[in-house]
């Protein structure tokens, strides 16, 4: 199978490269933006995805079977100040990218988010509608749209609270932030170290995910298009869990001190300034039908991130 990888050398991307080339024998080809891979043993070459008439040709040479749509302009405060820009590279891109792929005959997978649910919408499924609340969301759901109307091919592959390793930036910083995305590595890079965590508790951020371990969204994905699938699809694991439950959880999967965890609000200084979903739990139970896939509880997904972090 021939893959283009879009955010290839971003943290979900990379892992999804990891699982298709590696894990599966692909043929990936990854367009790269502000960081170029040293010794990647897959193909990449530079592409912005706001250039239409660049992702036309790319595509057009490439003749990928598969798009998965993975990279966004990823700056919460800069979306804001910059909001066209913002639409371009979200919705813009997206749209390129679907027209390019439906010249080819290519599937479309776009990955998206939880965050377009409200936060309220506990346990959401599917074809729960999305009701987004802030602009990440709405640009995430807007792009949802531009593929399920516009793909031939389309599939929107939603991940949550995402947690692995970053295979193309290893080194790139891990921090708590609004979300539950990095949490797990930040408390064990932390409590590693012997500093104290506190985790973060406040009803104005998001307190209830559904984690996703990003080889096993990959590996969800891959059956996406191996299966030949279209619709909606949650690409996470099967447990929905609190904040606190996730950091201690990870305390136990990681054989980690939880007397060592503190619990408490952000600092102020930190607030986005703008809603964030409180609850954003999926359910995935008609997505593991589909795909033929169990889906991972979350002992065993920290179990296996656990063996990734270590290796
Ligand atoms: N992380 C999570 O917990 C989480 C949760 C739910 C959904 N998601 C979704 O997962 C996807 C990936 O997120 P991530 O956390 O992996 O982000 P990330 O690490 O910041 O990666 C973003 C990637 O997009 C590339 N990119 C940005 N603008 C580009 C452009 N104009 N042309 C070409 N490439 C461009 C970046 O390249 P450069 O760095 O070189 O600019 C980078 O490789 C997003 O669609 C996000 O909505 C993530």
């Amino acid at each position: 199978m021939k893959a283009l990888i879009t955010g290839g050398t971003g943290f979900v991307g990379s892992n999804i490269v990891e699982v298709f080339a590696h894990g599966h024998g692909a043929d990936v080809l990854v367009p790269t933006h502000s960081f170029t891979p040293v010794d990647a043993d897959y193909r990449h070459e530079p592409c912005d995805l706001t250039d239409a008439g660049a992702v036309a040709a790319m595509v057009q040479r490439f003749r990928p079977d598969v798009i998965v749509h993975t990279a966004i302009l990823n700056d919460f405060a800069r979306i804001y100040r910059e909001r066209e820009v913002s639409w371009n590279s979200y919705v813009g891109a997206t749209r390129c990218l679907v027209e390019a792929a439906n010249s080819v005959d290519a599937k479309m997978i776009f990955v998206s988010t939880d965050w377009v649910f409200d936060g309220t919408q506990s346990g959401a499924v599917e074809t729960t509608p999305p009701n987004p609340v802030n602009l990440y969301g709405v640009m995430k759901m807007a792009g949802e749209l531009v593929v399920s109307e516009g793909a031939a091919d389309g599939a929107v592959a939603r991940i949550s609270g995402v947690n692995g390793i970053h295979r193309a930036r290893p080194s790139v910083p891990r921090a708590q932030d609004r979300g539950f995305g990095y949490f797990v590595a930040s408390i064990v890079d932390s409590l590693r170290a012997g500093t104290p965590f506190r985790v973060w508790e406040s009803d104005d951020i998001n307190m209830i995910a559904t984690p996703s371990l990003a080889t096993e969204s990959a590996e969800m994905m891959w059956r996406i298009a191996d299966l030949d699938r279209t619709g909606t699809f949650h690409c996470c694991g099967r447990d929905s869990v609190s904040r606190r439950g996730l950091a201690l959880a990870t305390c136990d999967a990681f054989g980690l001190d939880p007397d060592q965890l503190a619990f408490g609000p952000p600092d102020p200084d930190d607030a986005p300034g703008v809603p964030i979903p409180y609850d954003t739990s999926l359910d995935a139970t008609a997505t593991a039908a589909a795909l033929d896939y169990e889906l991972p509880s979350l002992s065993a997904l920290l179990a296996k991130f656990r063996l990734e972090y270590e290796r």
